[in-house]
This record gives C-alpha cells, structure tokens and sequence, in this order.
C-alpha cells in the first residue's frame, strides 16, 4: 500500500492506493560513454535500454580537415524544390496513440505539444502520420466499454502479434483528440485506409476524418506497404494494388457521407520490395491523378527482425554495421533509388513523401538507433532526401519496445517522476525544422563538400533565392581534436561581415544522452517535458571581409548550422515555441486534474492503476490544473488556451519510504 499526499488549493487530500510493490531499476540510465555493446545483460523495455557502441575507427586516410568551398550567391543548377520547414514529421504506429498524444479528446500529453510546437516554432507546421502495421487491421467502432478511446484486440494474423501490434478498435473520438491537438499546435496529419480486405472496405475513418479534420486531415494512405511480404498473398503484384487502389477510389466517390476524393489519397506506400517502376508502368498516377494529395514511400535500410521475430536469420550485431550508417554514402544510397520517381512526380505537381521511415524496421539496433550517430544519419538522410526532390518524409514512432524513437513516453510501469525520453533522432527533425524555416520556400543543395568526402558532407540552402543557411556534418569520432574540420567558405559576392553557427555535438557518435543543439538538451532517458533546457549557445563567427571568406570548425562528431543572413526582424535561431509547463492537458468538466504522463499510459487497456509502480526520492514538483468548479463545459468553438491560472504544486510524499504511487482526486 502507498499513499499519497498533497496539497491543493487549500484542500488536503489523502488518498490511499492499493498497489503491489516492485521498484524498476533505473541504474543503468546513468550510463556511461565508455564499453561495448552487451545487449543481453538488459531486460527493460527497448526504449530505455542503455547499450553503447563503440565509435568506428578513425577513417584512415582521413580526409582534408582544412578546405575550401566556394559558395554561389543564387541558386545554382539542380537546387531542390521548394521545401518548408515541416519537412521531418512523425509516423506514430496506431497501437500506441493513447500513450504518445493522448487518452481522448480532453486529455492530451504535454509533451507532446511540447515536442510539436518546438517544430512549429521553427518550421511553421508539423506533419504527424498515425499509421504504421497497426493500421491495416484498425476498425472503427461508434463506443468501446468504459468510454475508452481504443482498445488491442488479440492478433489472429502471426505477423502482427509478432510485431506486438496487434489489431485495434478505435472509436471517433481519436479524430477528436487529433483536431484538439491541432487547434494547439499546428499539426497536419495523414491517416490510413485500411486495405487489407477490399470486399469489406472499411471508410468510416474517411468520413469522420474529412468532418472532423477539415484542412488538417493531409491525406488518407490506401494501404500501407502493398509489397511486403506478409501482410498480403506472395503472389499479391502492383496491378493488384492498382486494382485495390481503384476500388477503394470508387467506393470513396460513391459515398455520400464524404464530400470530396480529389487531392485526398496517397499511395503506392511501398517499402521497397516492388521496383517502383513497376507501380508507375500500371498508369496508377495517370489513372489516379485527380484522387492523389501525394505519392508515397516508405523505407528502413535495415531490420532488426530476426532478434525480435527470433527467425532463423542471422541475428544483426549493432557494433558491425554501426559504421554503414556514419558516412554521406548512408544517405546517398537510399536516395538515389527514389530520383527517377521524384522528378516523375515533379512532373505531375504531386509532392513526394517517406510516409516512414527510421534507421531500421523491427524497432531498430540497441546502441546504434538510439545513439548521436542516429542524429548525424538522420541530419544527412533528411537533407538529401530534400536535396533530391523529397517533399517530406516522417520518422517512425513505435512504442516503447523502440529503439528508433525520436520519443518515448514512460513505460506503463515506471515511476511518477519519471518522464518522457527524447531519442537522438528527434534533434536531427527539429534541426531540418531550422533549416528550411517557415517561408515554404527554402531549396537545398548537396555542396559534395571536400572533394566529395563521405564523412564531411555539407548542404547549402537558398532561401527565397537567397543563399541563406548551410548545414555541415562531421562523421568521425576523435576527442583528441585533431578530427575536427575547418570549412572556408568563400563568397563570390555580398561576404557577411559575420556569420551565427549553431552546433549540434555530443562526446561520440556513441553518446545517447549528452547531447546539445546549440547548447540546449532534451536530457537523459526519462529526462524531458518535450521542453529544451539550458541557455543557447549561438556563435558568432567574423569573417574576413579582405578575403571574402569565413572560416567555420566543425567538431568532430558534430553538426553545424550557418546562418549566413539574418531574416529582416526575425532571429531565426531562437525561436520560442508555446510550451505547456504541465504533464497533462485536460479539459474536463468538473474538476481538472494534473496527473504525470506514466497515469495517462495505463489507460491502454488491460493494467489497471494498481498494477502501476512508483520510486521515492524524486522530490520533483508536479504542476495541478485547477478548472473552474462551475464551469461545466467548455463554450464549443471557444478557444483552448492554456489556463496556468490555479495551478499548484504539490510534492509527493511518500509513506512507505520504498515507492510511492500517486493518484490526484480533488474534492470540490
Ligand atoms: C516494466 O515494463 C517493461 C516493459 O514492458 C518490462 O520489460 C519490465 O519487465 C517491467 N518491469 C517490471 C518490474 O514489471
Ligand atoms: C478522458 O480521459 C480522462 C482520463 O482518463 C478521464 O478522466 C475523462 O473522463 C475522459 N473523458 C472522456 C470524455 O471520456
Ligand atoms: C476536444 O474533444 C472533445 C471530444 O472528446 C470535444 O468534446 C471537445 O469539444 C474538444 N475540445 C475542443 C476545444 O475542441
Ligand atoms: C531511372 O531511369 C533510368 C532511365 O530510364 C534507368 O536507366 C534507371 O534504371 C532508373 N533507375 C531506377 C532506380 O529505377
Ligand atoms: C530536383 O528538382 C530540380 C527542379 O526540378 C532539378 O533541377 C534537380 O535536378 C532535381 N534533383 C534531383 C536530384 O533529381
Ligand atoms: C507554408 O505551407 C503551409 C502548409 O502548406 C501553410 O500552412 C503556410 O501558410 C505556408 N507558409 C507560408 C509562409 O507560405
């Protein structure tokens, strides 16, 4: 038995808690920045597994460290489409939206916001799929028992239940939660058709998306990864997805509950089983082209399957690929496939988007997916994937069986202080987010920096036609210094007197939790309200006007961003998103309560508060929301904003000197 108990507005509550007892050990978040992978000796959830690799070797020859790269004031040939600042958004698996965005329409995680708004502050809008294998088997039901949201239903497909995603059966009020979200944050979101039974098409998501959603639904994906294996019959070939495609095309035309299909639908969603060209040679963009919002991909250039499936494959070791992933060639190989298809929908005026993607299927490698190597991956794969004509592309968020997660709330058993983890590879969106800004008009650039080094690429990003911010990489791992790279820049006209430069850095492309964009961190495991912390760092850098060049270092492993021009009356370096200080947002009618996000995760079904545990010792201050008594519901269309009005801190004392679980009930 713990208690709990706090004060609240004058109001001293006492409440009692039944609960088993078992502390989670927390030790080895501590972690270190030395040792080797030794996957075996953890047992927690992925999400929070501390394995650290160790840095590939120095490359030997190592390339220049000193060079020279000439910049062209205007666009030179082959810059990129435009590109906006929303560029990196997020694929969230459906099974696990009651914990990463909320338990219903009233009750949205902070962090989250936290997290989207960050984006927003620098990019304009985000981008958000809910998808993943979940989706093909998803159903929509008016109500589910005890007014729940969403409910796991045991997986009769192998696959699926393998994959811990087992079918679901959700409710409209998901698409509540998500205009609630967008109505505070901008959020744009892409949902998914479910196309795995063609003769009992399901649309109701369709339909309530197009009303509820409005301009915030971006698209429906039909089907999710028509190509891959197990999901559909061997024999299952683009015509057959043509033809699917088709159907579930003309039963949306034909439904009177949904007003209209043009520029709704994105597809073929492959995962690079098929040859594209073989989807584009069925006429699918011809024959669809009024229906399409996007053309779709989506693509992990690795699987950790066999360990989680335990199939009689050959079981990745992390260590040994770890530097597969730690030069431009990364990048570059997975793009290249994409260029003919990038121009063909340029031709088309369709956008074309990485619906998801992550460092590797079947939650990524320990060590490697949740590591700054991750960062620097993802920094480079985004840029190049912009580079080449990508209009988007959305970094997959599994639960917390996830290596790969840009973010991880709590484990359903984790203790109150506890927080949400920011994985390495949340930086490398925020940062895209800085690079293309919010002007919808940014063209980048692959410089093929330093005779083309693969571990020193570098970007170069006009915007609105003026050459406005670079991007540079350093790959390599070297604490002695000597690795580091100095880039001269040198100007054909218009030398800024001087230059701002952000840094991303960590100690290691090993690091997982010491890490900083521009001085700034999310923290460690469990370490983050989805709010940067610390002061900013922003460097200024003279250049030497008699030259006409700047000089810029780039650490080695780091990332730097160059703003070569100030935007008139906007500093784009330090934007100040709108953050919720609190752990939960609610609007409820009655009383509001303020509970910390591992409450929010038992609400998926089967554990019960009882079953959730607790630590000691946090002496953390939670924040309590305090509606108004008599404010019984909210005027509709009334603007949400964030009431800080009434909010107190309570502490969480506890009884039993060993754990304590909380549980917040205000007695008006
Ligand atoms: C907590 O949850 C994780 C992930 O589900 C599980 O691996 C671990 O065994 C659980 N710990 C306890 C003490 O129940
Ligand atoms: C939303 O979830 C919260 C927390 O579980 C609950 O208190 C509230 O009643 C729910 N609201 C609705 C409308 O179901
Ligand atoms: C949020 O969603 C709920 C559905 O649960 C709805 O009743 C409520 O009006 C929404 N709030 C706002 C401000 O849109
Ligand atoms: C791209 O198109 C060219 C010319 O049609 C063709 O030779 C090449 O194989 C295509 N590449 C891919 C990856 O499809
Ligand atoms: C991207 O599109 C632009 C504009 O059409 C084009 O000039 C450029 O070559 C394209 N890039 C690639 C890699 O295809
Ligand atoms: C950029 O594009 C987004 C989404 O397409 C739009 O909402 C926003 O208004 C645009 N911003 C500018 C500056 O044009």
């Amino acid at each position: 038995m713990a208690c709990a108990f706090f004060w609240a507005g004058g109001l001293c509550c006492l409440v009692l808690v039944r609960a088993s007892v078992t502390v989670y050990s927390q030790e080895p978040y501590a972690g270190t920045n030395t040792g080797t992978a030794n996957v075996a000796s953890f047992t927690g959830a992925a999400a929070y597994d501390p394995t650290h690799l160790l840095p590939p070797p120095i490359p030997n020859p190592l390339p220049a460290m000193q060079f020279t790269q000439q910049l062209s004031s205007v666009p030179p040939p082959g810059v990129s489409v435009p590109q906006g600042g929303y560029f990196y958004g997020f694929s969230i698996e459906f099974s696990v939206i009651n914990q990463i965005l909320g338990i219903n329409g009233s009750f949205l995680q902070v962090p989250f916001l936290n997290l989207m708004s960050n984006i927003q502050a620098r990019g304009g809008s985000v981008r958000v799929r809910i998808g993943g294998n979940t989706q093909e088997t998803a159903t929509m039901v008016q109500t589910l028992p005890d007014g729940r949201m969403m409910e796991k239903k045991n997986s009769s497909d192998e696959y699926l239940s393998q994959m811990f995603t087992p079918p679901l059966l959700y409710t409209p009020e998901v698409l509540y939660m998500l205009a609630n979200i967008s109505s505070l944050v901008d959020v744009g979101w892409y949902l998914g058709i479910p196309l795995n039974d063609t003769q009992n098409l399901r649309l109701k998501i369709a339909e309530v998306a197009e009303q509820v959603l409005g301009d915030k639904l971006l698209g429906l994906q039909v089907g999710n990864e028509p190509d891959h294996q197990g999901h559909r019959p061997p024999t299952y070939s683009p015509t057959d997805y043509f033809n699917d495609f088709g159907i579930v095309d003309a039963a949306l035309r034909a439904d009177p509950r949904i007003s209209s299909v043009d520029g709704k639908l994105i597809g073929p969603s492959v995962s690079g089983n098929w040859d594209l060209q073989d989807v584009w040679n069925t006429g699918f963009v011809d024959t669809y082209r009024d229906s399409l919002a996007a053309l779709s991909v989506e693509y992990y250039p690795s699987d950790n399957c066999a360990k989680v499936l335990n199939t009689t494959d050959p079981i990745v070791d992390p260590q040994q690929i770890f530097n597969t992933y730690l030069n431009h060639t990364a990048a570059t190989s997975i793009v290249s496939k994409y260029i003919n298809s990038t121009l063909m929908a340029q031709s088309y005026d369709l956008p074309f988007v990485m619906l998801e993607t992550n460092t590797a299927s079947c939650d990524g490698f320990p060590g490697l997916s949740d590591s700054f190597g991750s960062s620097l991956w993802a920094l480079d794969y985004g840029l190049q994937m912009a580079s080449s004509n990508f209009t988007g592309a959305l970094l997959h968020v599994g639960g917390t069986s996830g290596y790969y997660n840009p973010f991880t709330p709590p484990t359903t058993n984790q203790s109150t202080y506890h927080s949400w983890t920011v994985g390495p590879i949340y930086y490398s969106a925020l940062i895209v987010a800085e690079v293309f800004g919010k002007s919808n008009a940014s063209r980048i650039i692959d410089m093929e920096m330093n005779n083309h080094s693969i571990y020193t690429p570098g970007y170069a990003v006009y915007d609105n036609d003026t050459l406005s911010r670079l991007g540079l990489i350093n790959y390599i791992t070297d604490p002695s210094g000597s690795s580091d790279f100095t880039a001269t820049l040198s100007f054909n006209a218009q030398t800024p007197t001087q230059v701002k430069v952000k840094y991303l850095v960590a100690p290691s492309v090993s690091e997982k939790s010491n890490i900083t964009w521009g001085g700034q961190t999310f923290g460690p495991t469990f370490g983050s309200d989805g709010r940067l912390e610390g002061i900013l760092d922003v460097q200024t850098i003279p250049c030497d006007m008699s030259a006409n060049t700047c000089r810029i270092r780039v650490p080695a492993p780091g990332f730097a961003l160059v703003f070569l021009h100030d935007p008139a009356g906007e500093m784009p370096e330090s934007p100040t998103p709108v953050t919720w200080p609190t752990t939960a947002y609610t609007r409820t009618t009655k009383t509001t309560l303020g509970v910390d996000a591992s409450v929010l995760a038992t609400s998926n079904g089967n554990q019960g508060m009882q079953e959730r545990l607790g630590s000691t010792s946090s002496g953390r201050k939670w924040w309590l929301e305090e509606d108004e008594p008599h404010r019984r519901k909210p005027k509709p269309n009334s603007a949400i904003h964030v009431r800080k009005r009434g909010a107190l801190a309570f502490t969480i004392i506890s009884c039993t000197g060993i754990v304590v679980l909380w549980l917040g009930i205000k007695v008006i």
